[in-house]
């Protein structure tokens, strides 16, 4: 999976070659490039913001560096106004007219003759990003985030790509909000990574989890040894050594935990997927 990132900030994606992410990258299993939307800019303060039109506090992301910078990773050239250029023609002189990004230009998706990336932008007032988001991204060979700063970014961008044929989306990842898209990148960026085969030393630690599967439930607790640990013990049920009752007593305590900590997961449970005993609990 190749991912570009923009952000006023790429160093903060530095921490990318660390742990899981920084071995599936040396594997070459993702192709990570974060871009400094500064890169893009062509006046001397380097400026990415102005005053928000109609008034209020702080700054917005102007529409023209963003463009600049999405057209030449888009691969959409001058010509992209027209319908018919939309995202997924390859463009071969992608960005003509612009400054230049720094080295890591040339990982951009101008040289791939491959899929489009999807555009994602985090945004604390765009529908929730959950599991199924990140099951449906980690299938798409190229992903490209745009993080936001300031008050967010002129809401013009998102609507001009989607009007050119890319596929955009805008994700919130809670409702709190945070002073910009990086943590946010961050978040969305290993729940979908962590799905891509291979990308986890264990696959099966994927499929039990919560959020996953048909019924999708919070994860029952977990214990290691010792089996008594300062006075408080591992439930008997699981050193039976009976995987029949070690798995009712797991699937009881998923449901009653969602019951009581997440009902609304319980309520959109597809109820196909309740066994009789799980009705009892
Ligand atoms: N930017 C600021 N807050 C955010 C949030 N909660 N989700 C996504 N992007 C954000």
């Amino acid at each position: 999976m190749k991912i570009d990132i923009v952000s006023v900030f790429p160093e903060y994606f530095d921490v990318l070659n660390l742990s899981l992410f920084g071995k599936a990258q040396a594997r070459g299993l993702v192709e990570v490039t974060a871009h400094n939307l500064r890169d893009w800019t062509h006046d001397v303060h380097h400026s990415v913001d102005d005053t928000p039109v109609g008034g209020g506090a702080g700054m917005v992301m102007k529409p023209e560096v963003w463009a600049e910078c999405l057209d030449d990773l888009l691969g959409l050239g001058a010509e992209a106004d027209a319908p018919e250029a939309a995202a997924g023609t390859v463009a071969s002189e992608a960005g003509a007219g612009t400054v230049a990004p720094a080295a890591d230009a040339d990982t951009s998706a101008a040289d791939t003759d491959t899929v489009a990336p999807v555009l994602i932008f985090p945004n604390p007032s765009a529908p929730l990003f959950t599991q199924r988001d990140a099951t449906e991204l980690s299938h798409a060979d190229h992903l490209l985030f745009g993080c936001g700063r300031y008050e967010g970014y002129d809401a013009r961008i998102p609507e001009y790509y989607r009007a050119q044929g890319v596929d955009v989306r805008e994700y919130s990842i809670g409702d709190y909000v945070l002073n910009g898209g990086e943590v946010a990148v961050s978040v969305m960026l290993e729940a979908i990574t962590r799905l891509l085969p291979g990308f986890m030393g264990n696959a099966e630690s994927i499929v039990e989890e919560s959020y996953t599967g048909a019924n999708a439930l919070l994860e029952h607790r977990q214990y290691t040894k010792p089996a008594v640990w300062r006075g408080l013990s591992v439930p008997d049920v699981l050193l039976s050594g009976d995987h029949g009752k070690v798995d009712r007593f797991r699937r009881d305590e998923a449901l009653a935990r969602t019951n009581e900590i997440r009902p609304d997961l319980i309520e959109s449970l597809d109820c196909h997927a309740l066994d009789k005993a799980d009705r009892k609990t």
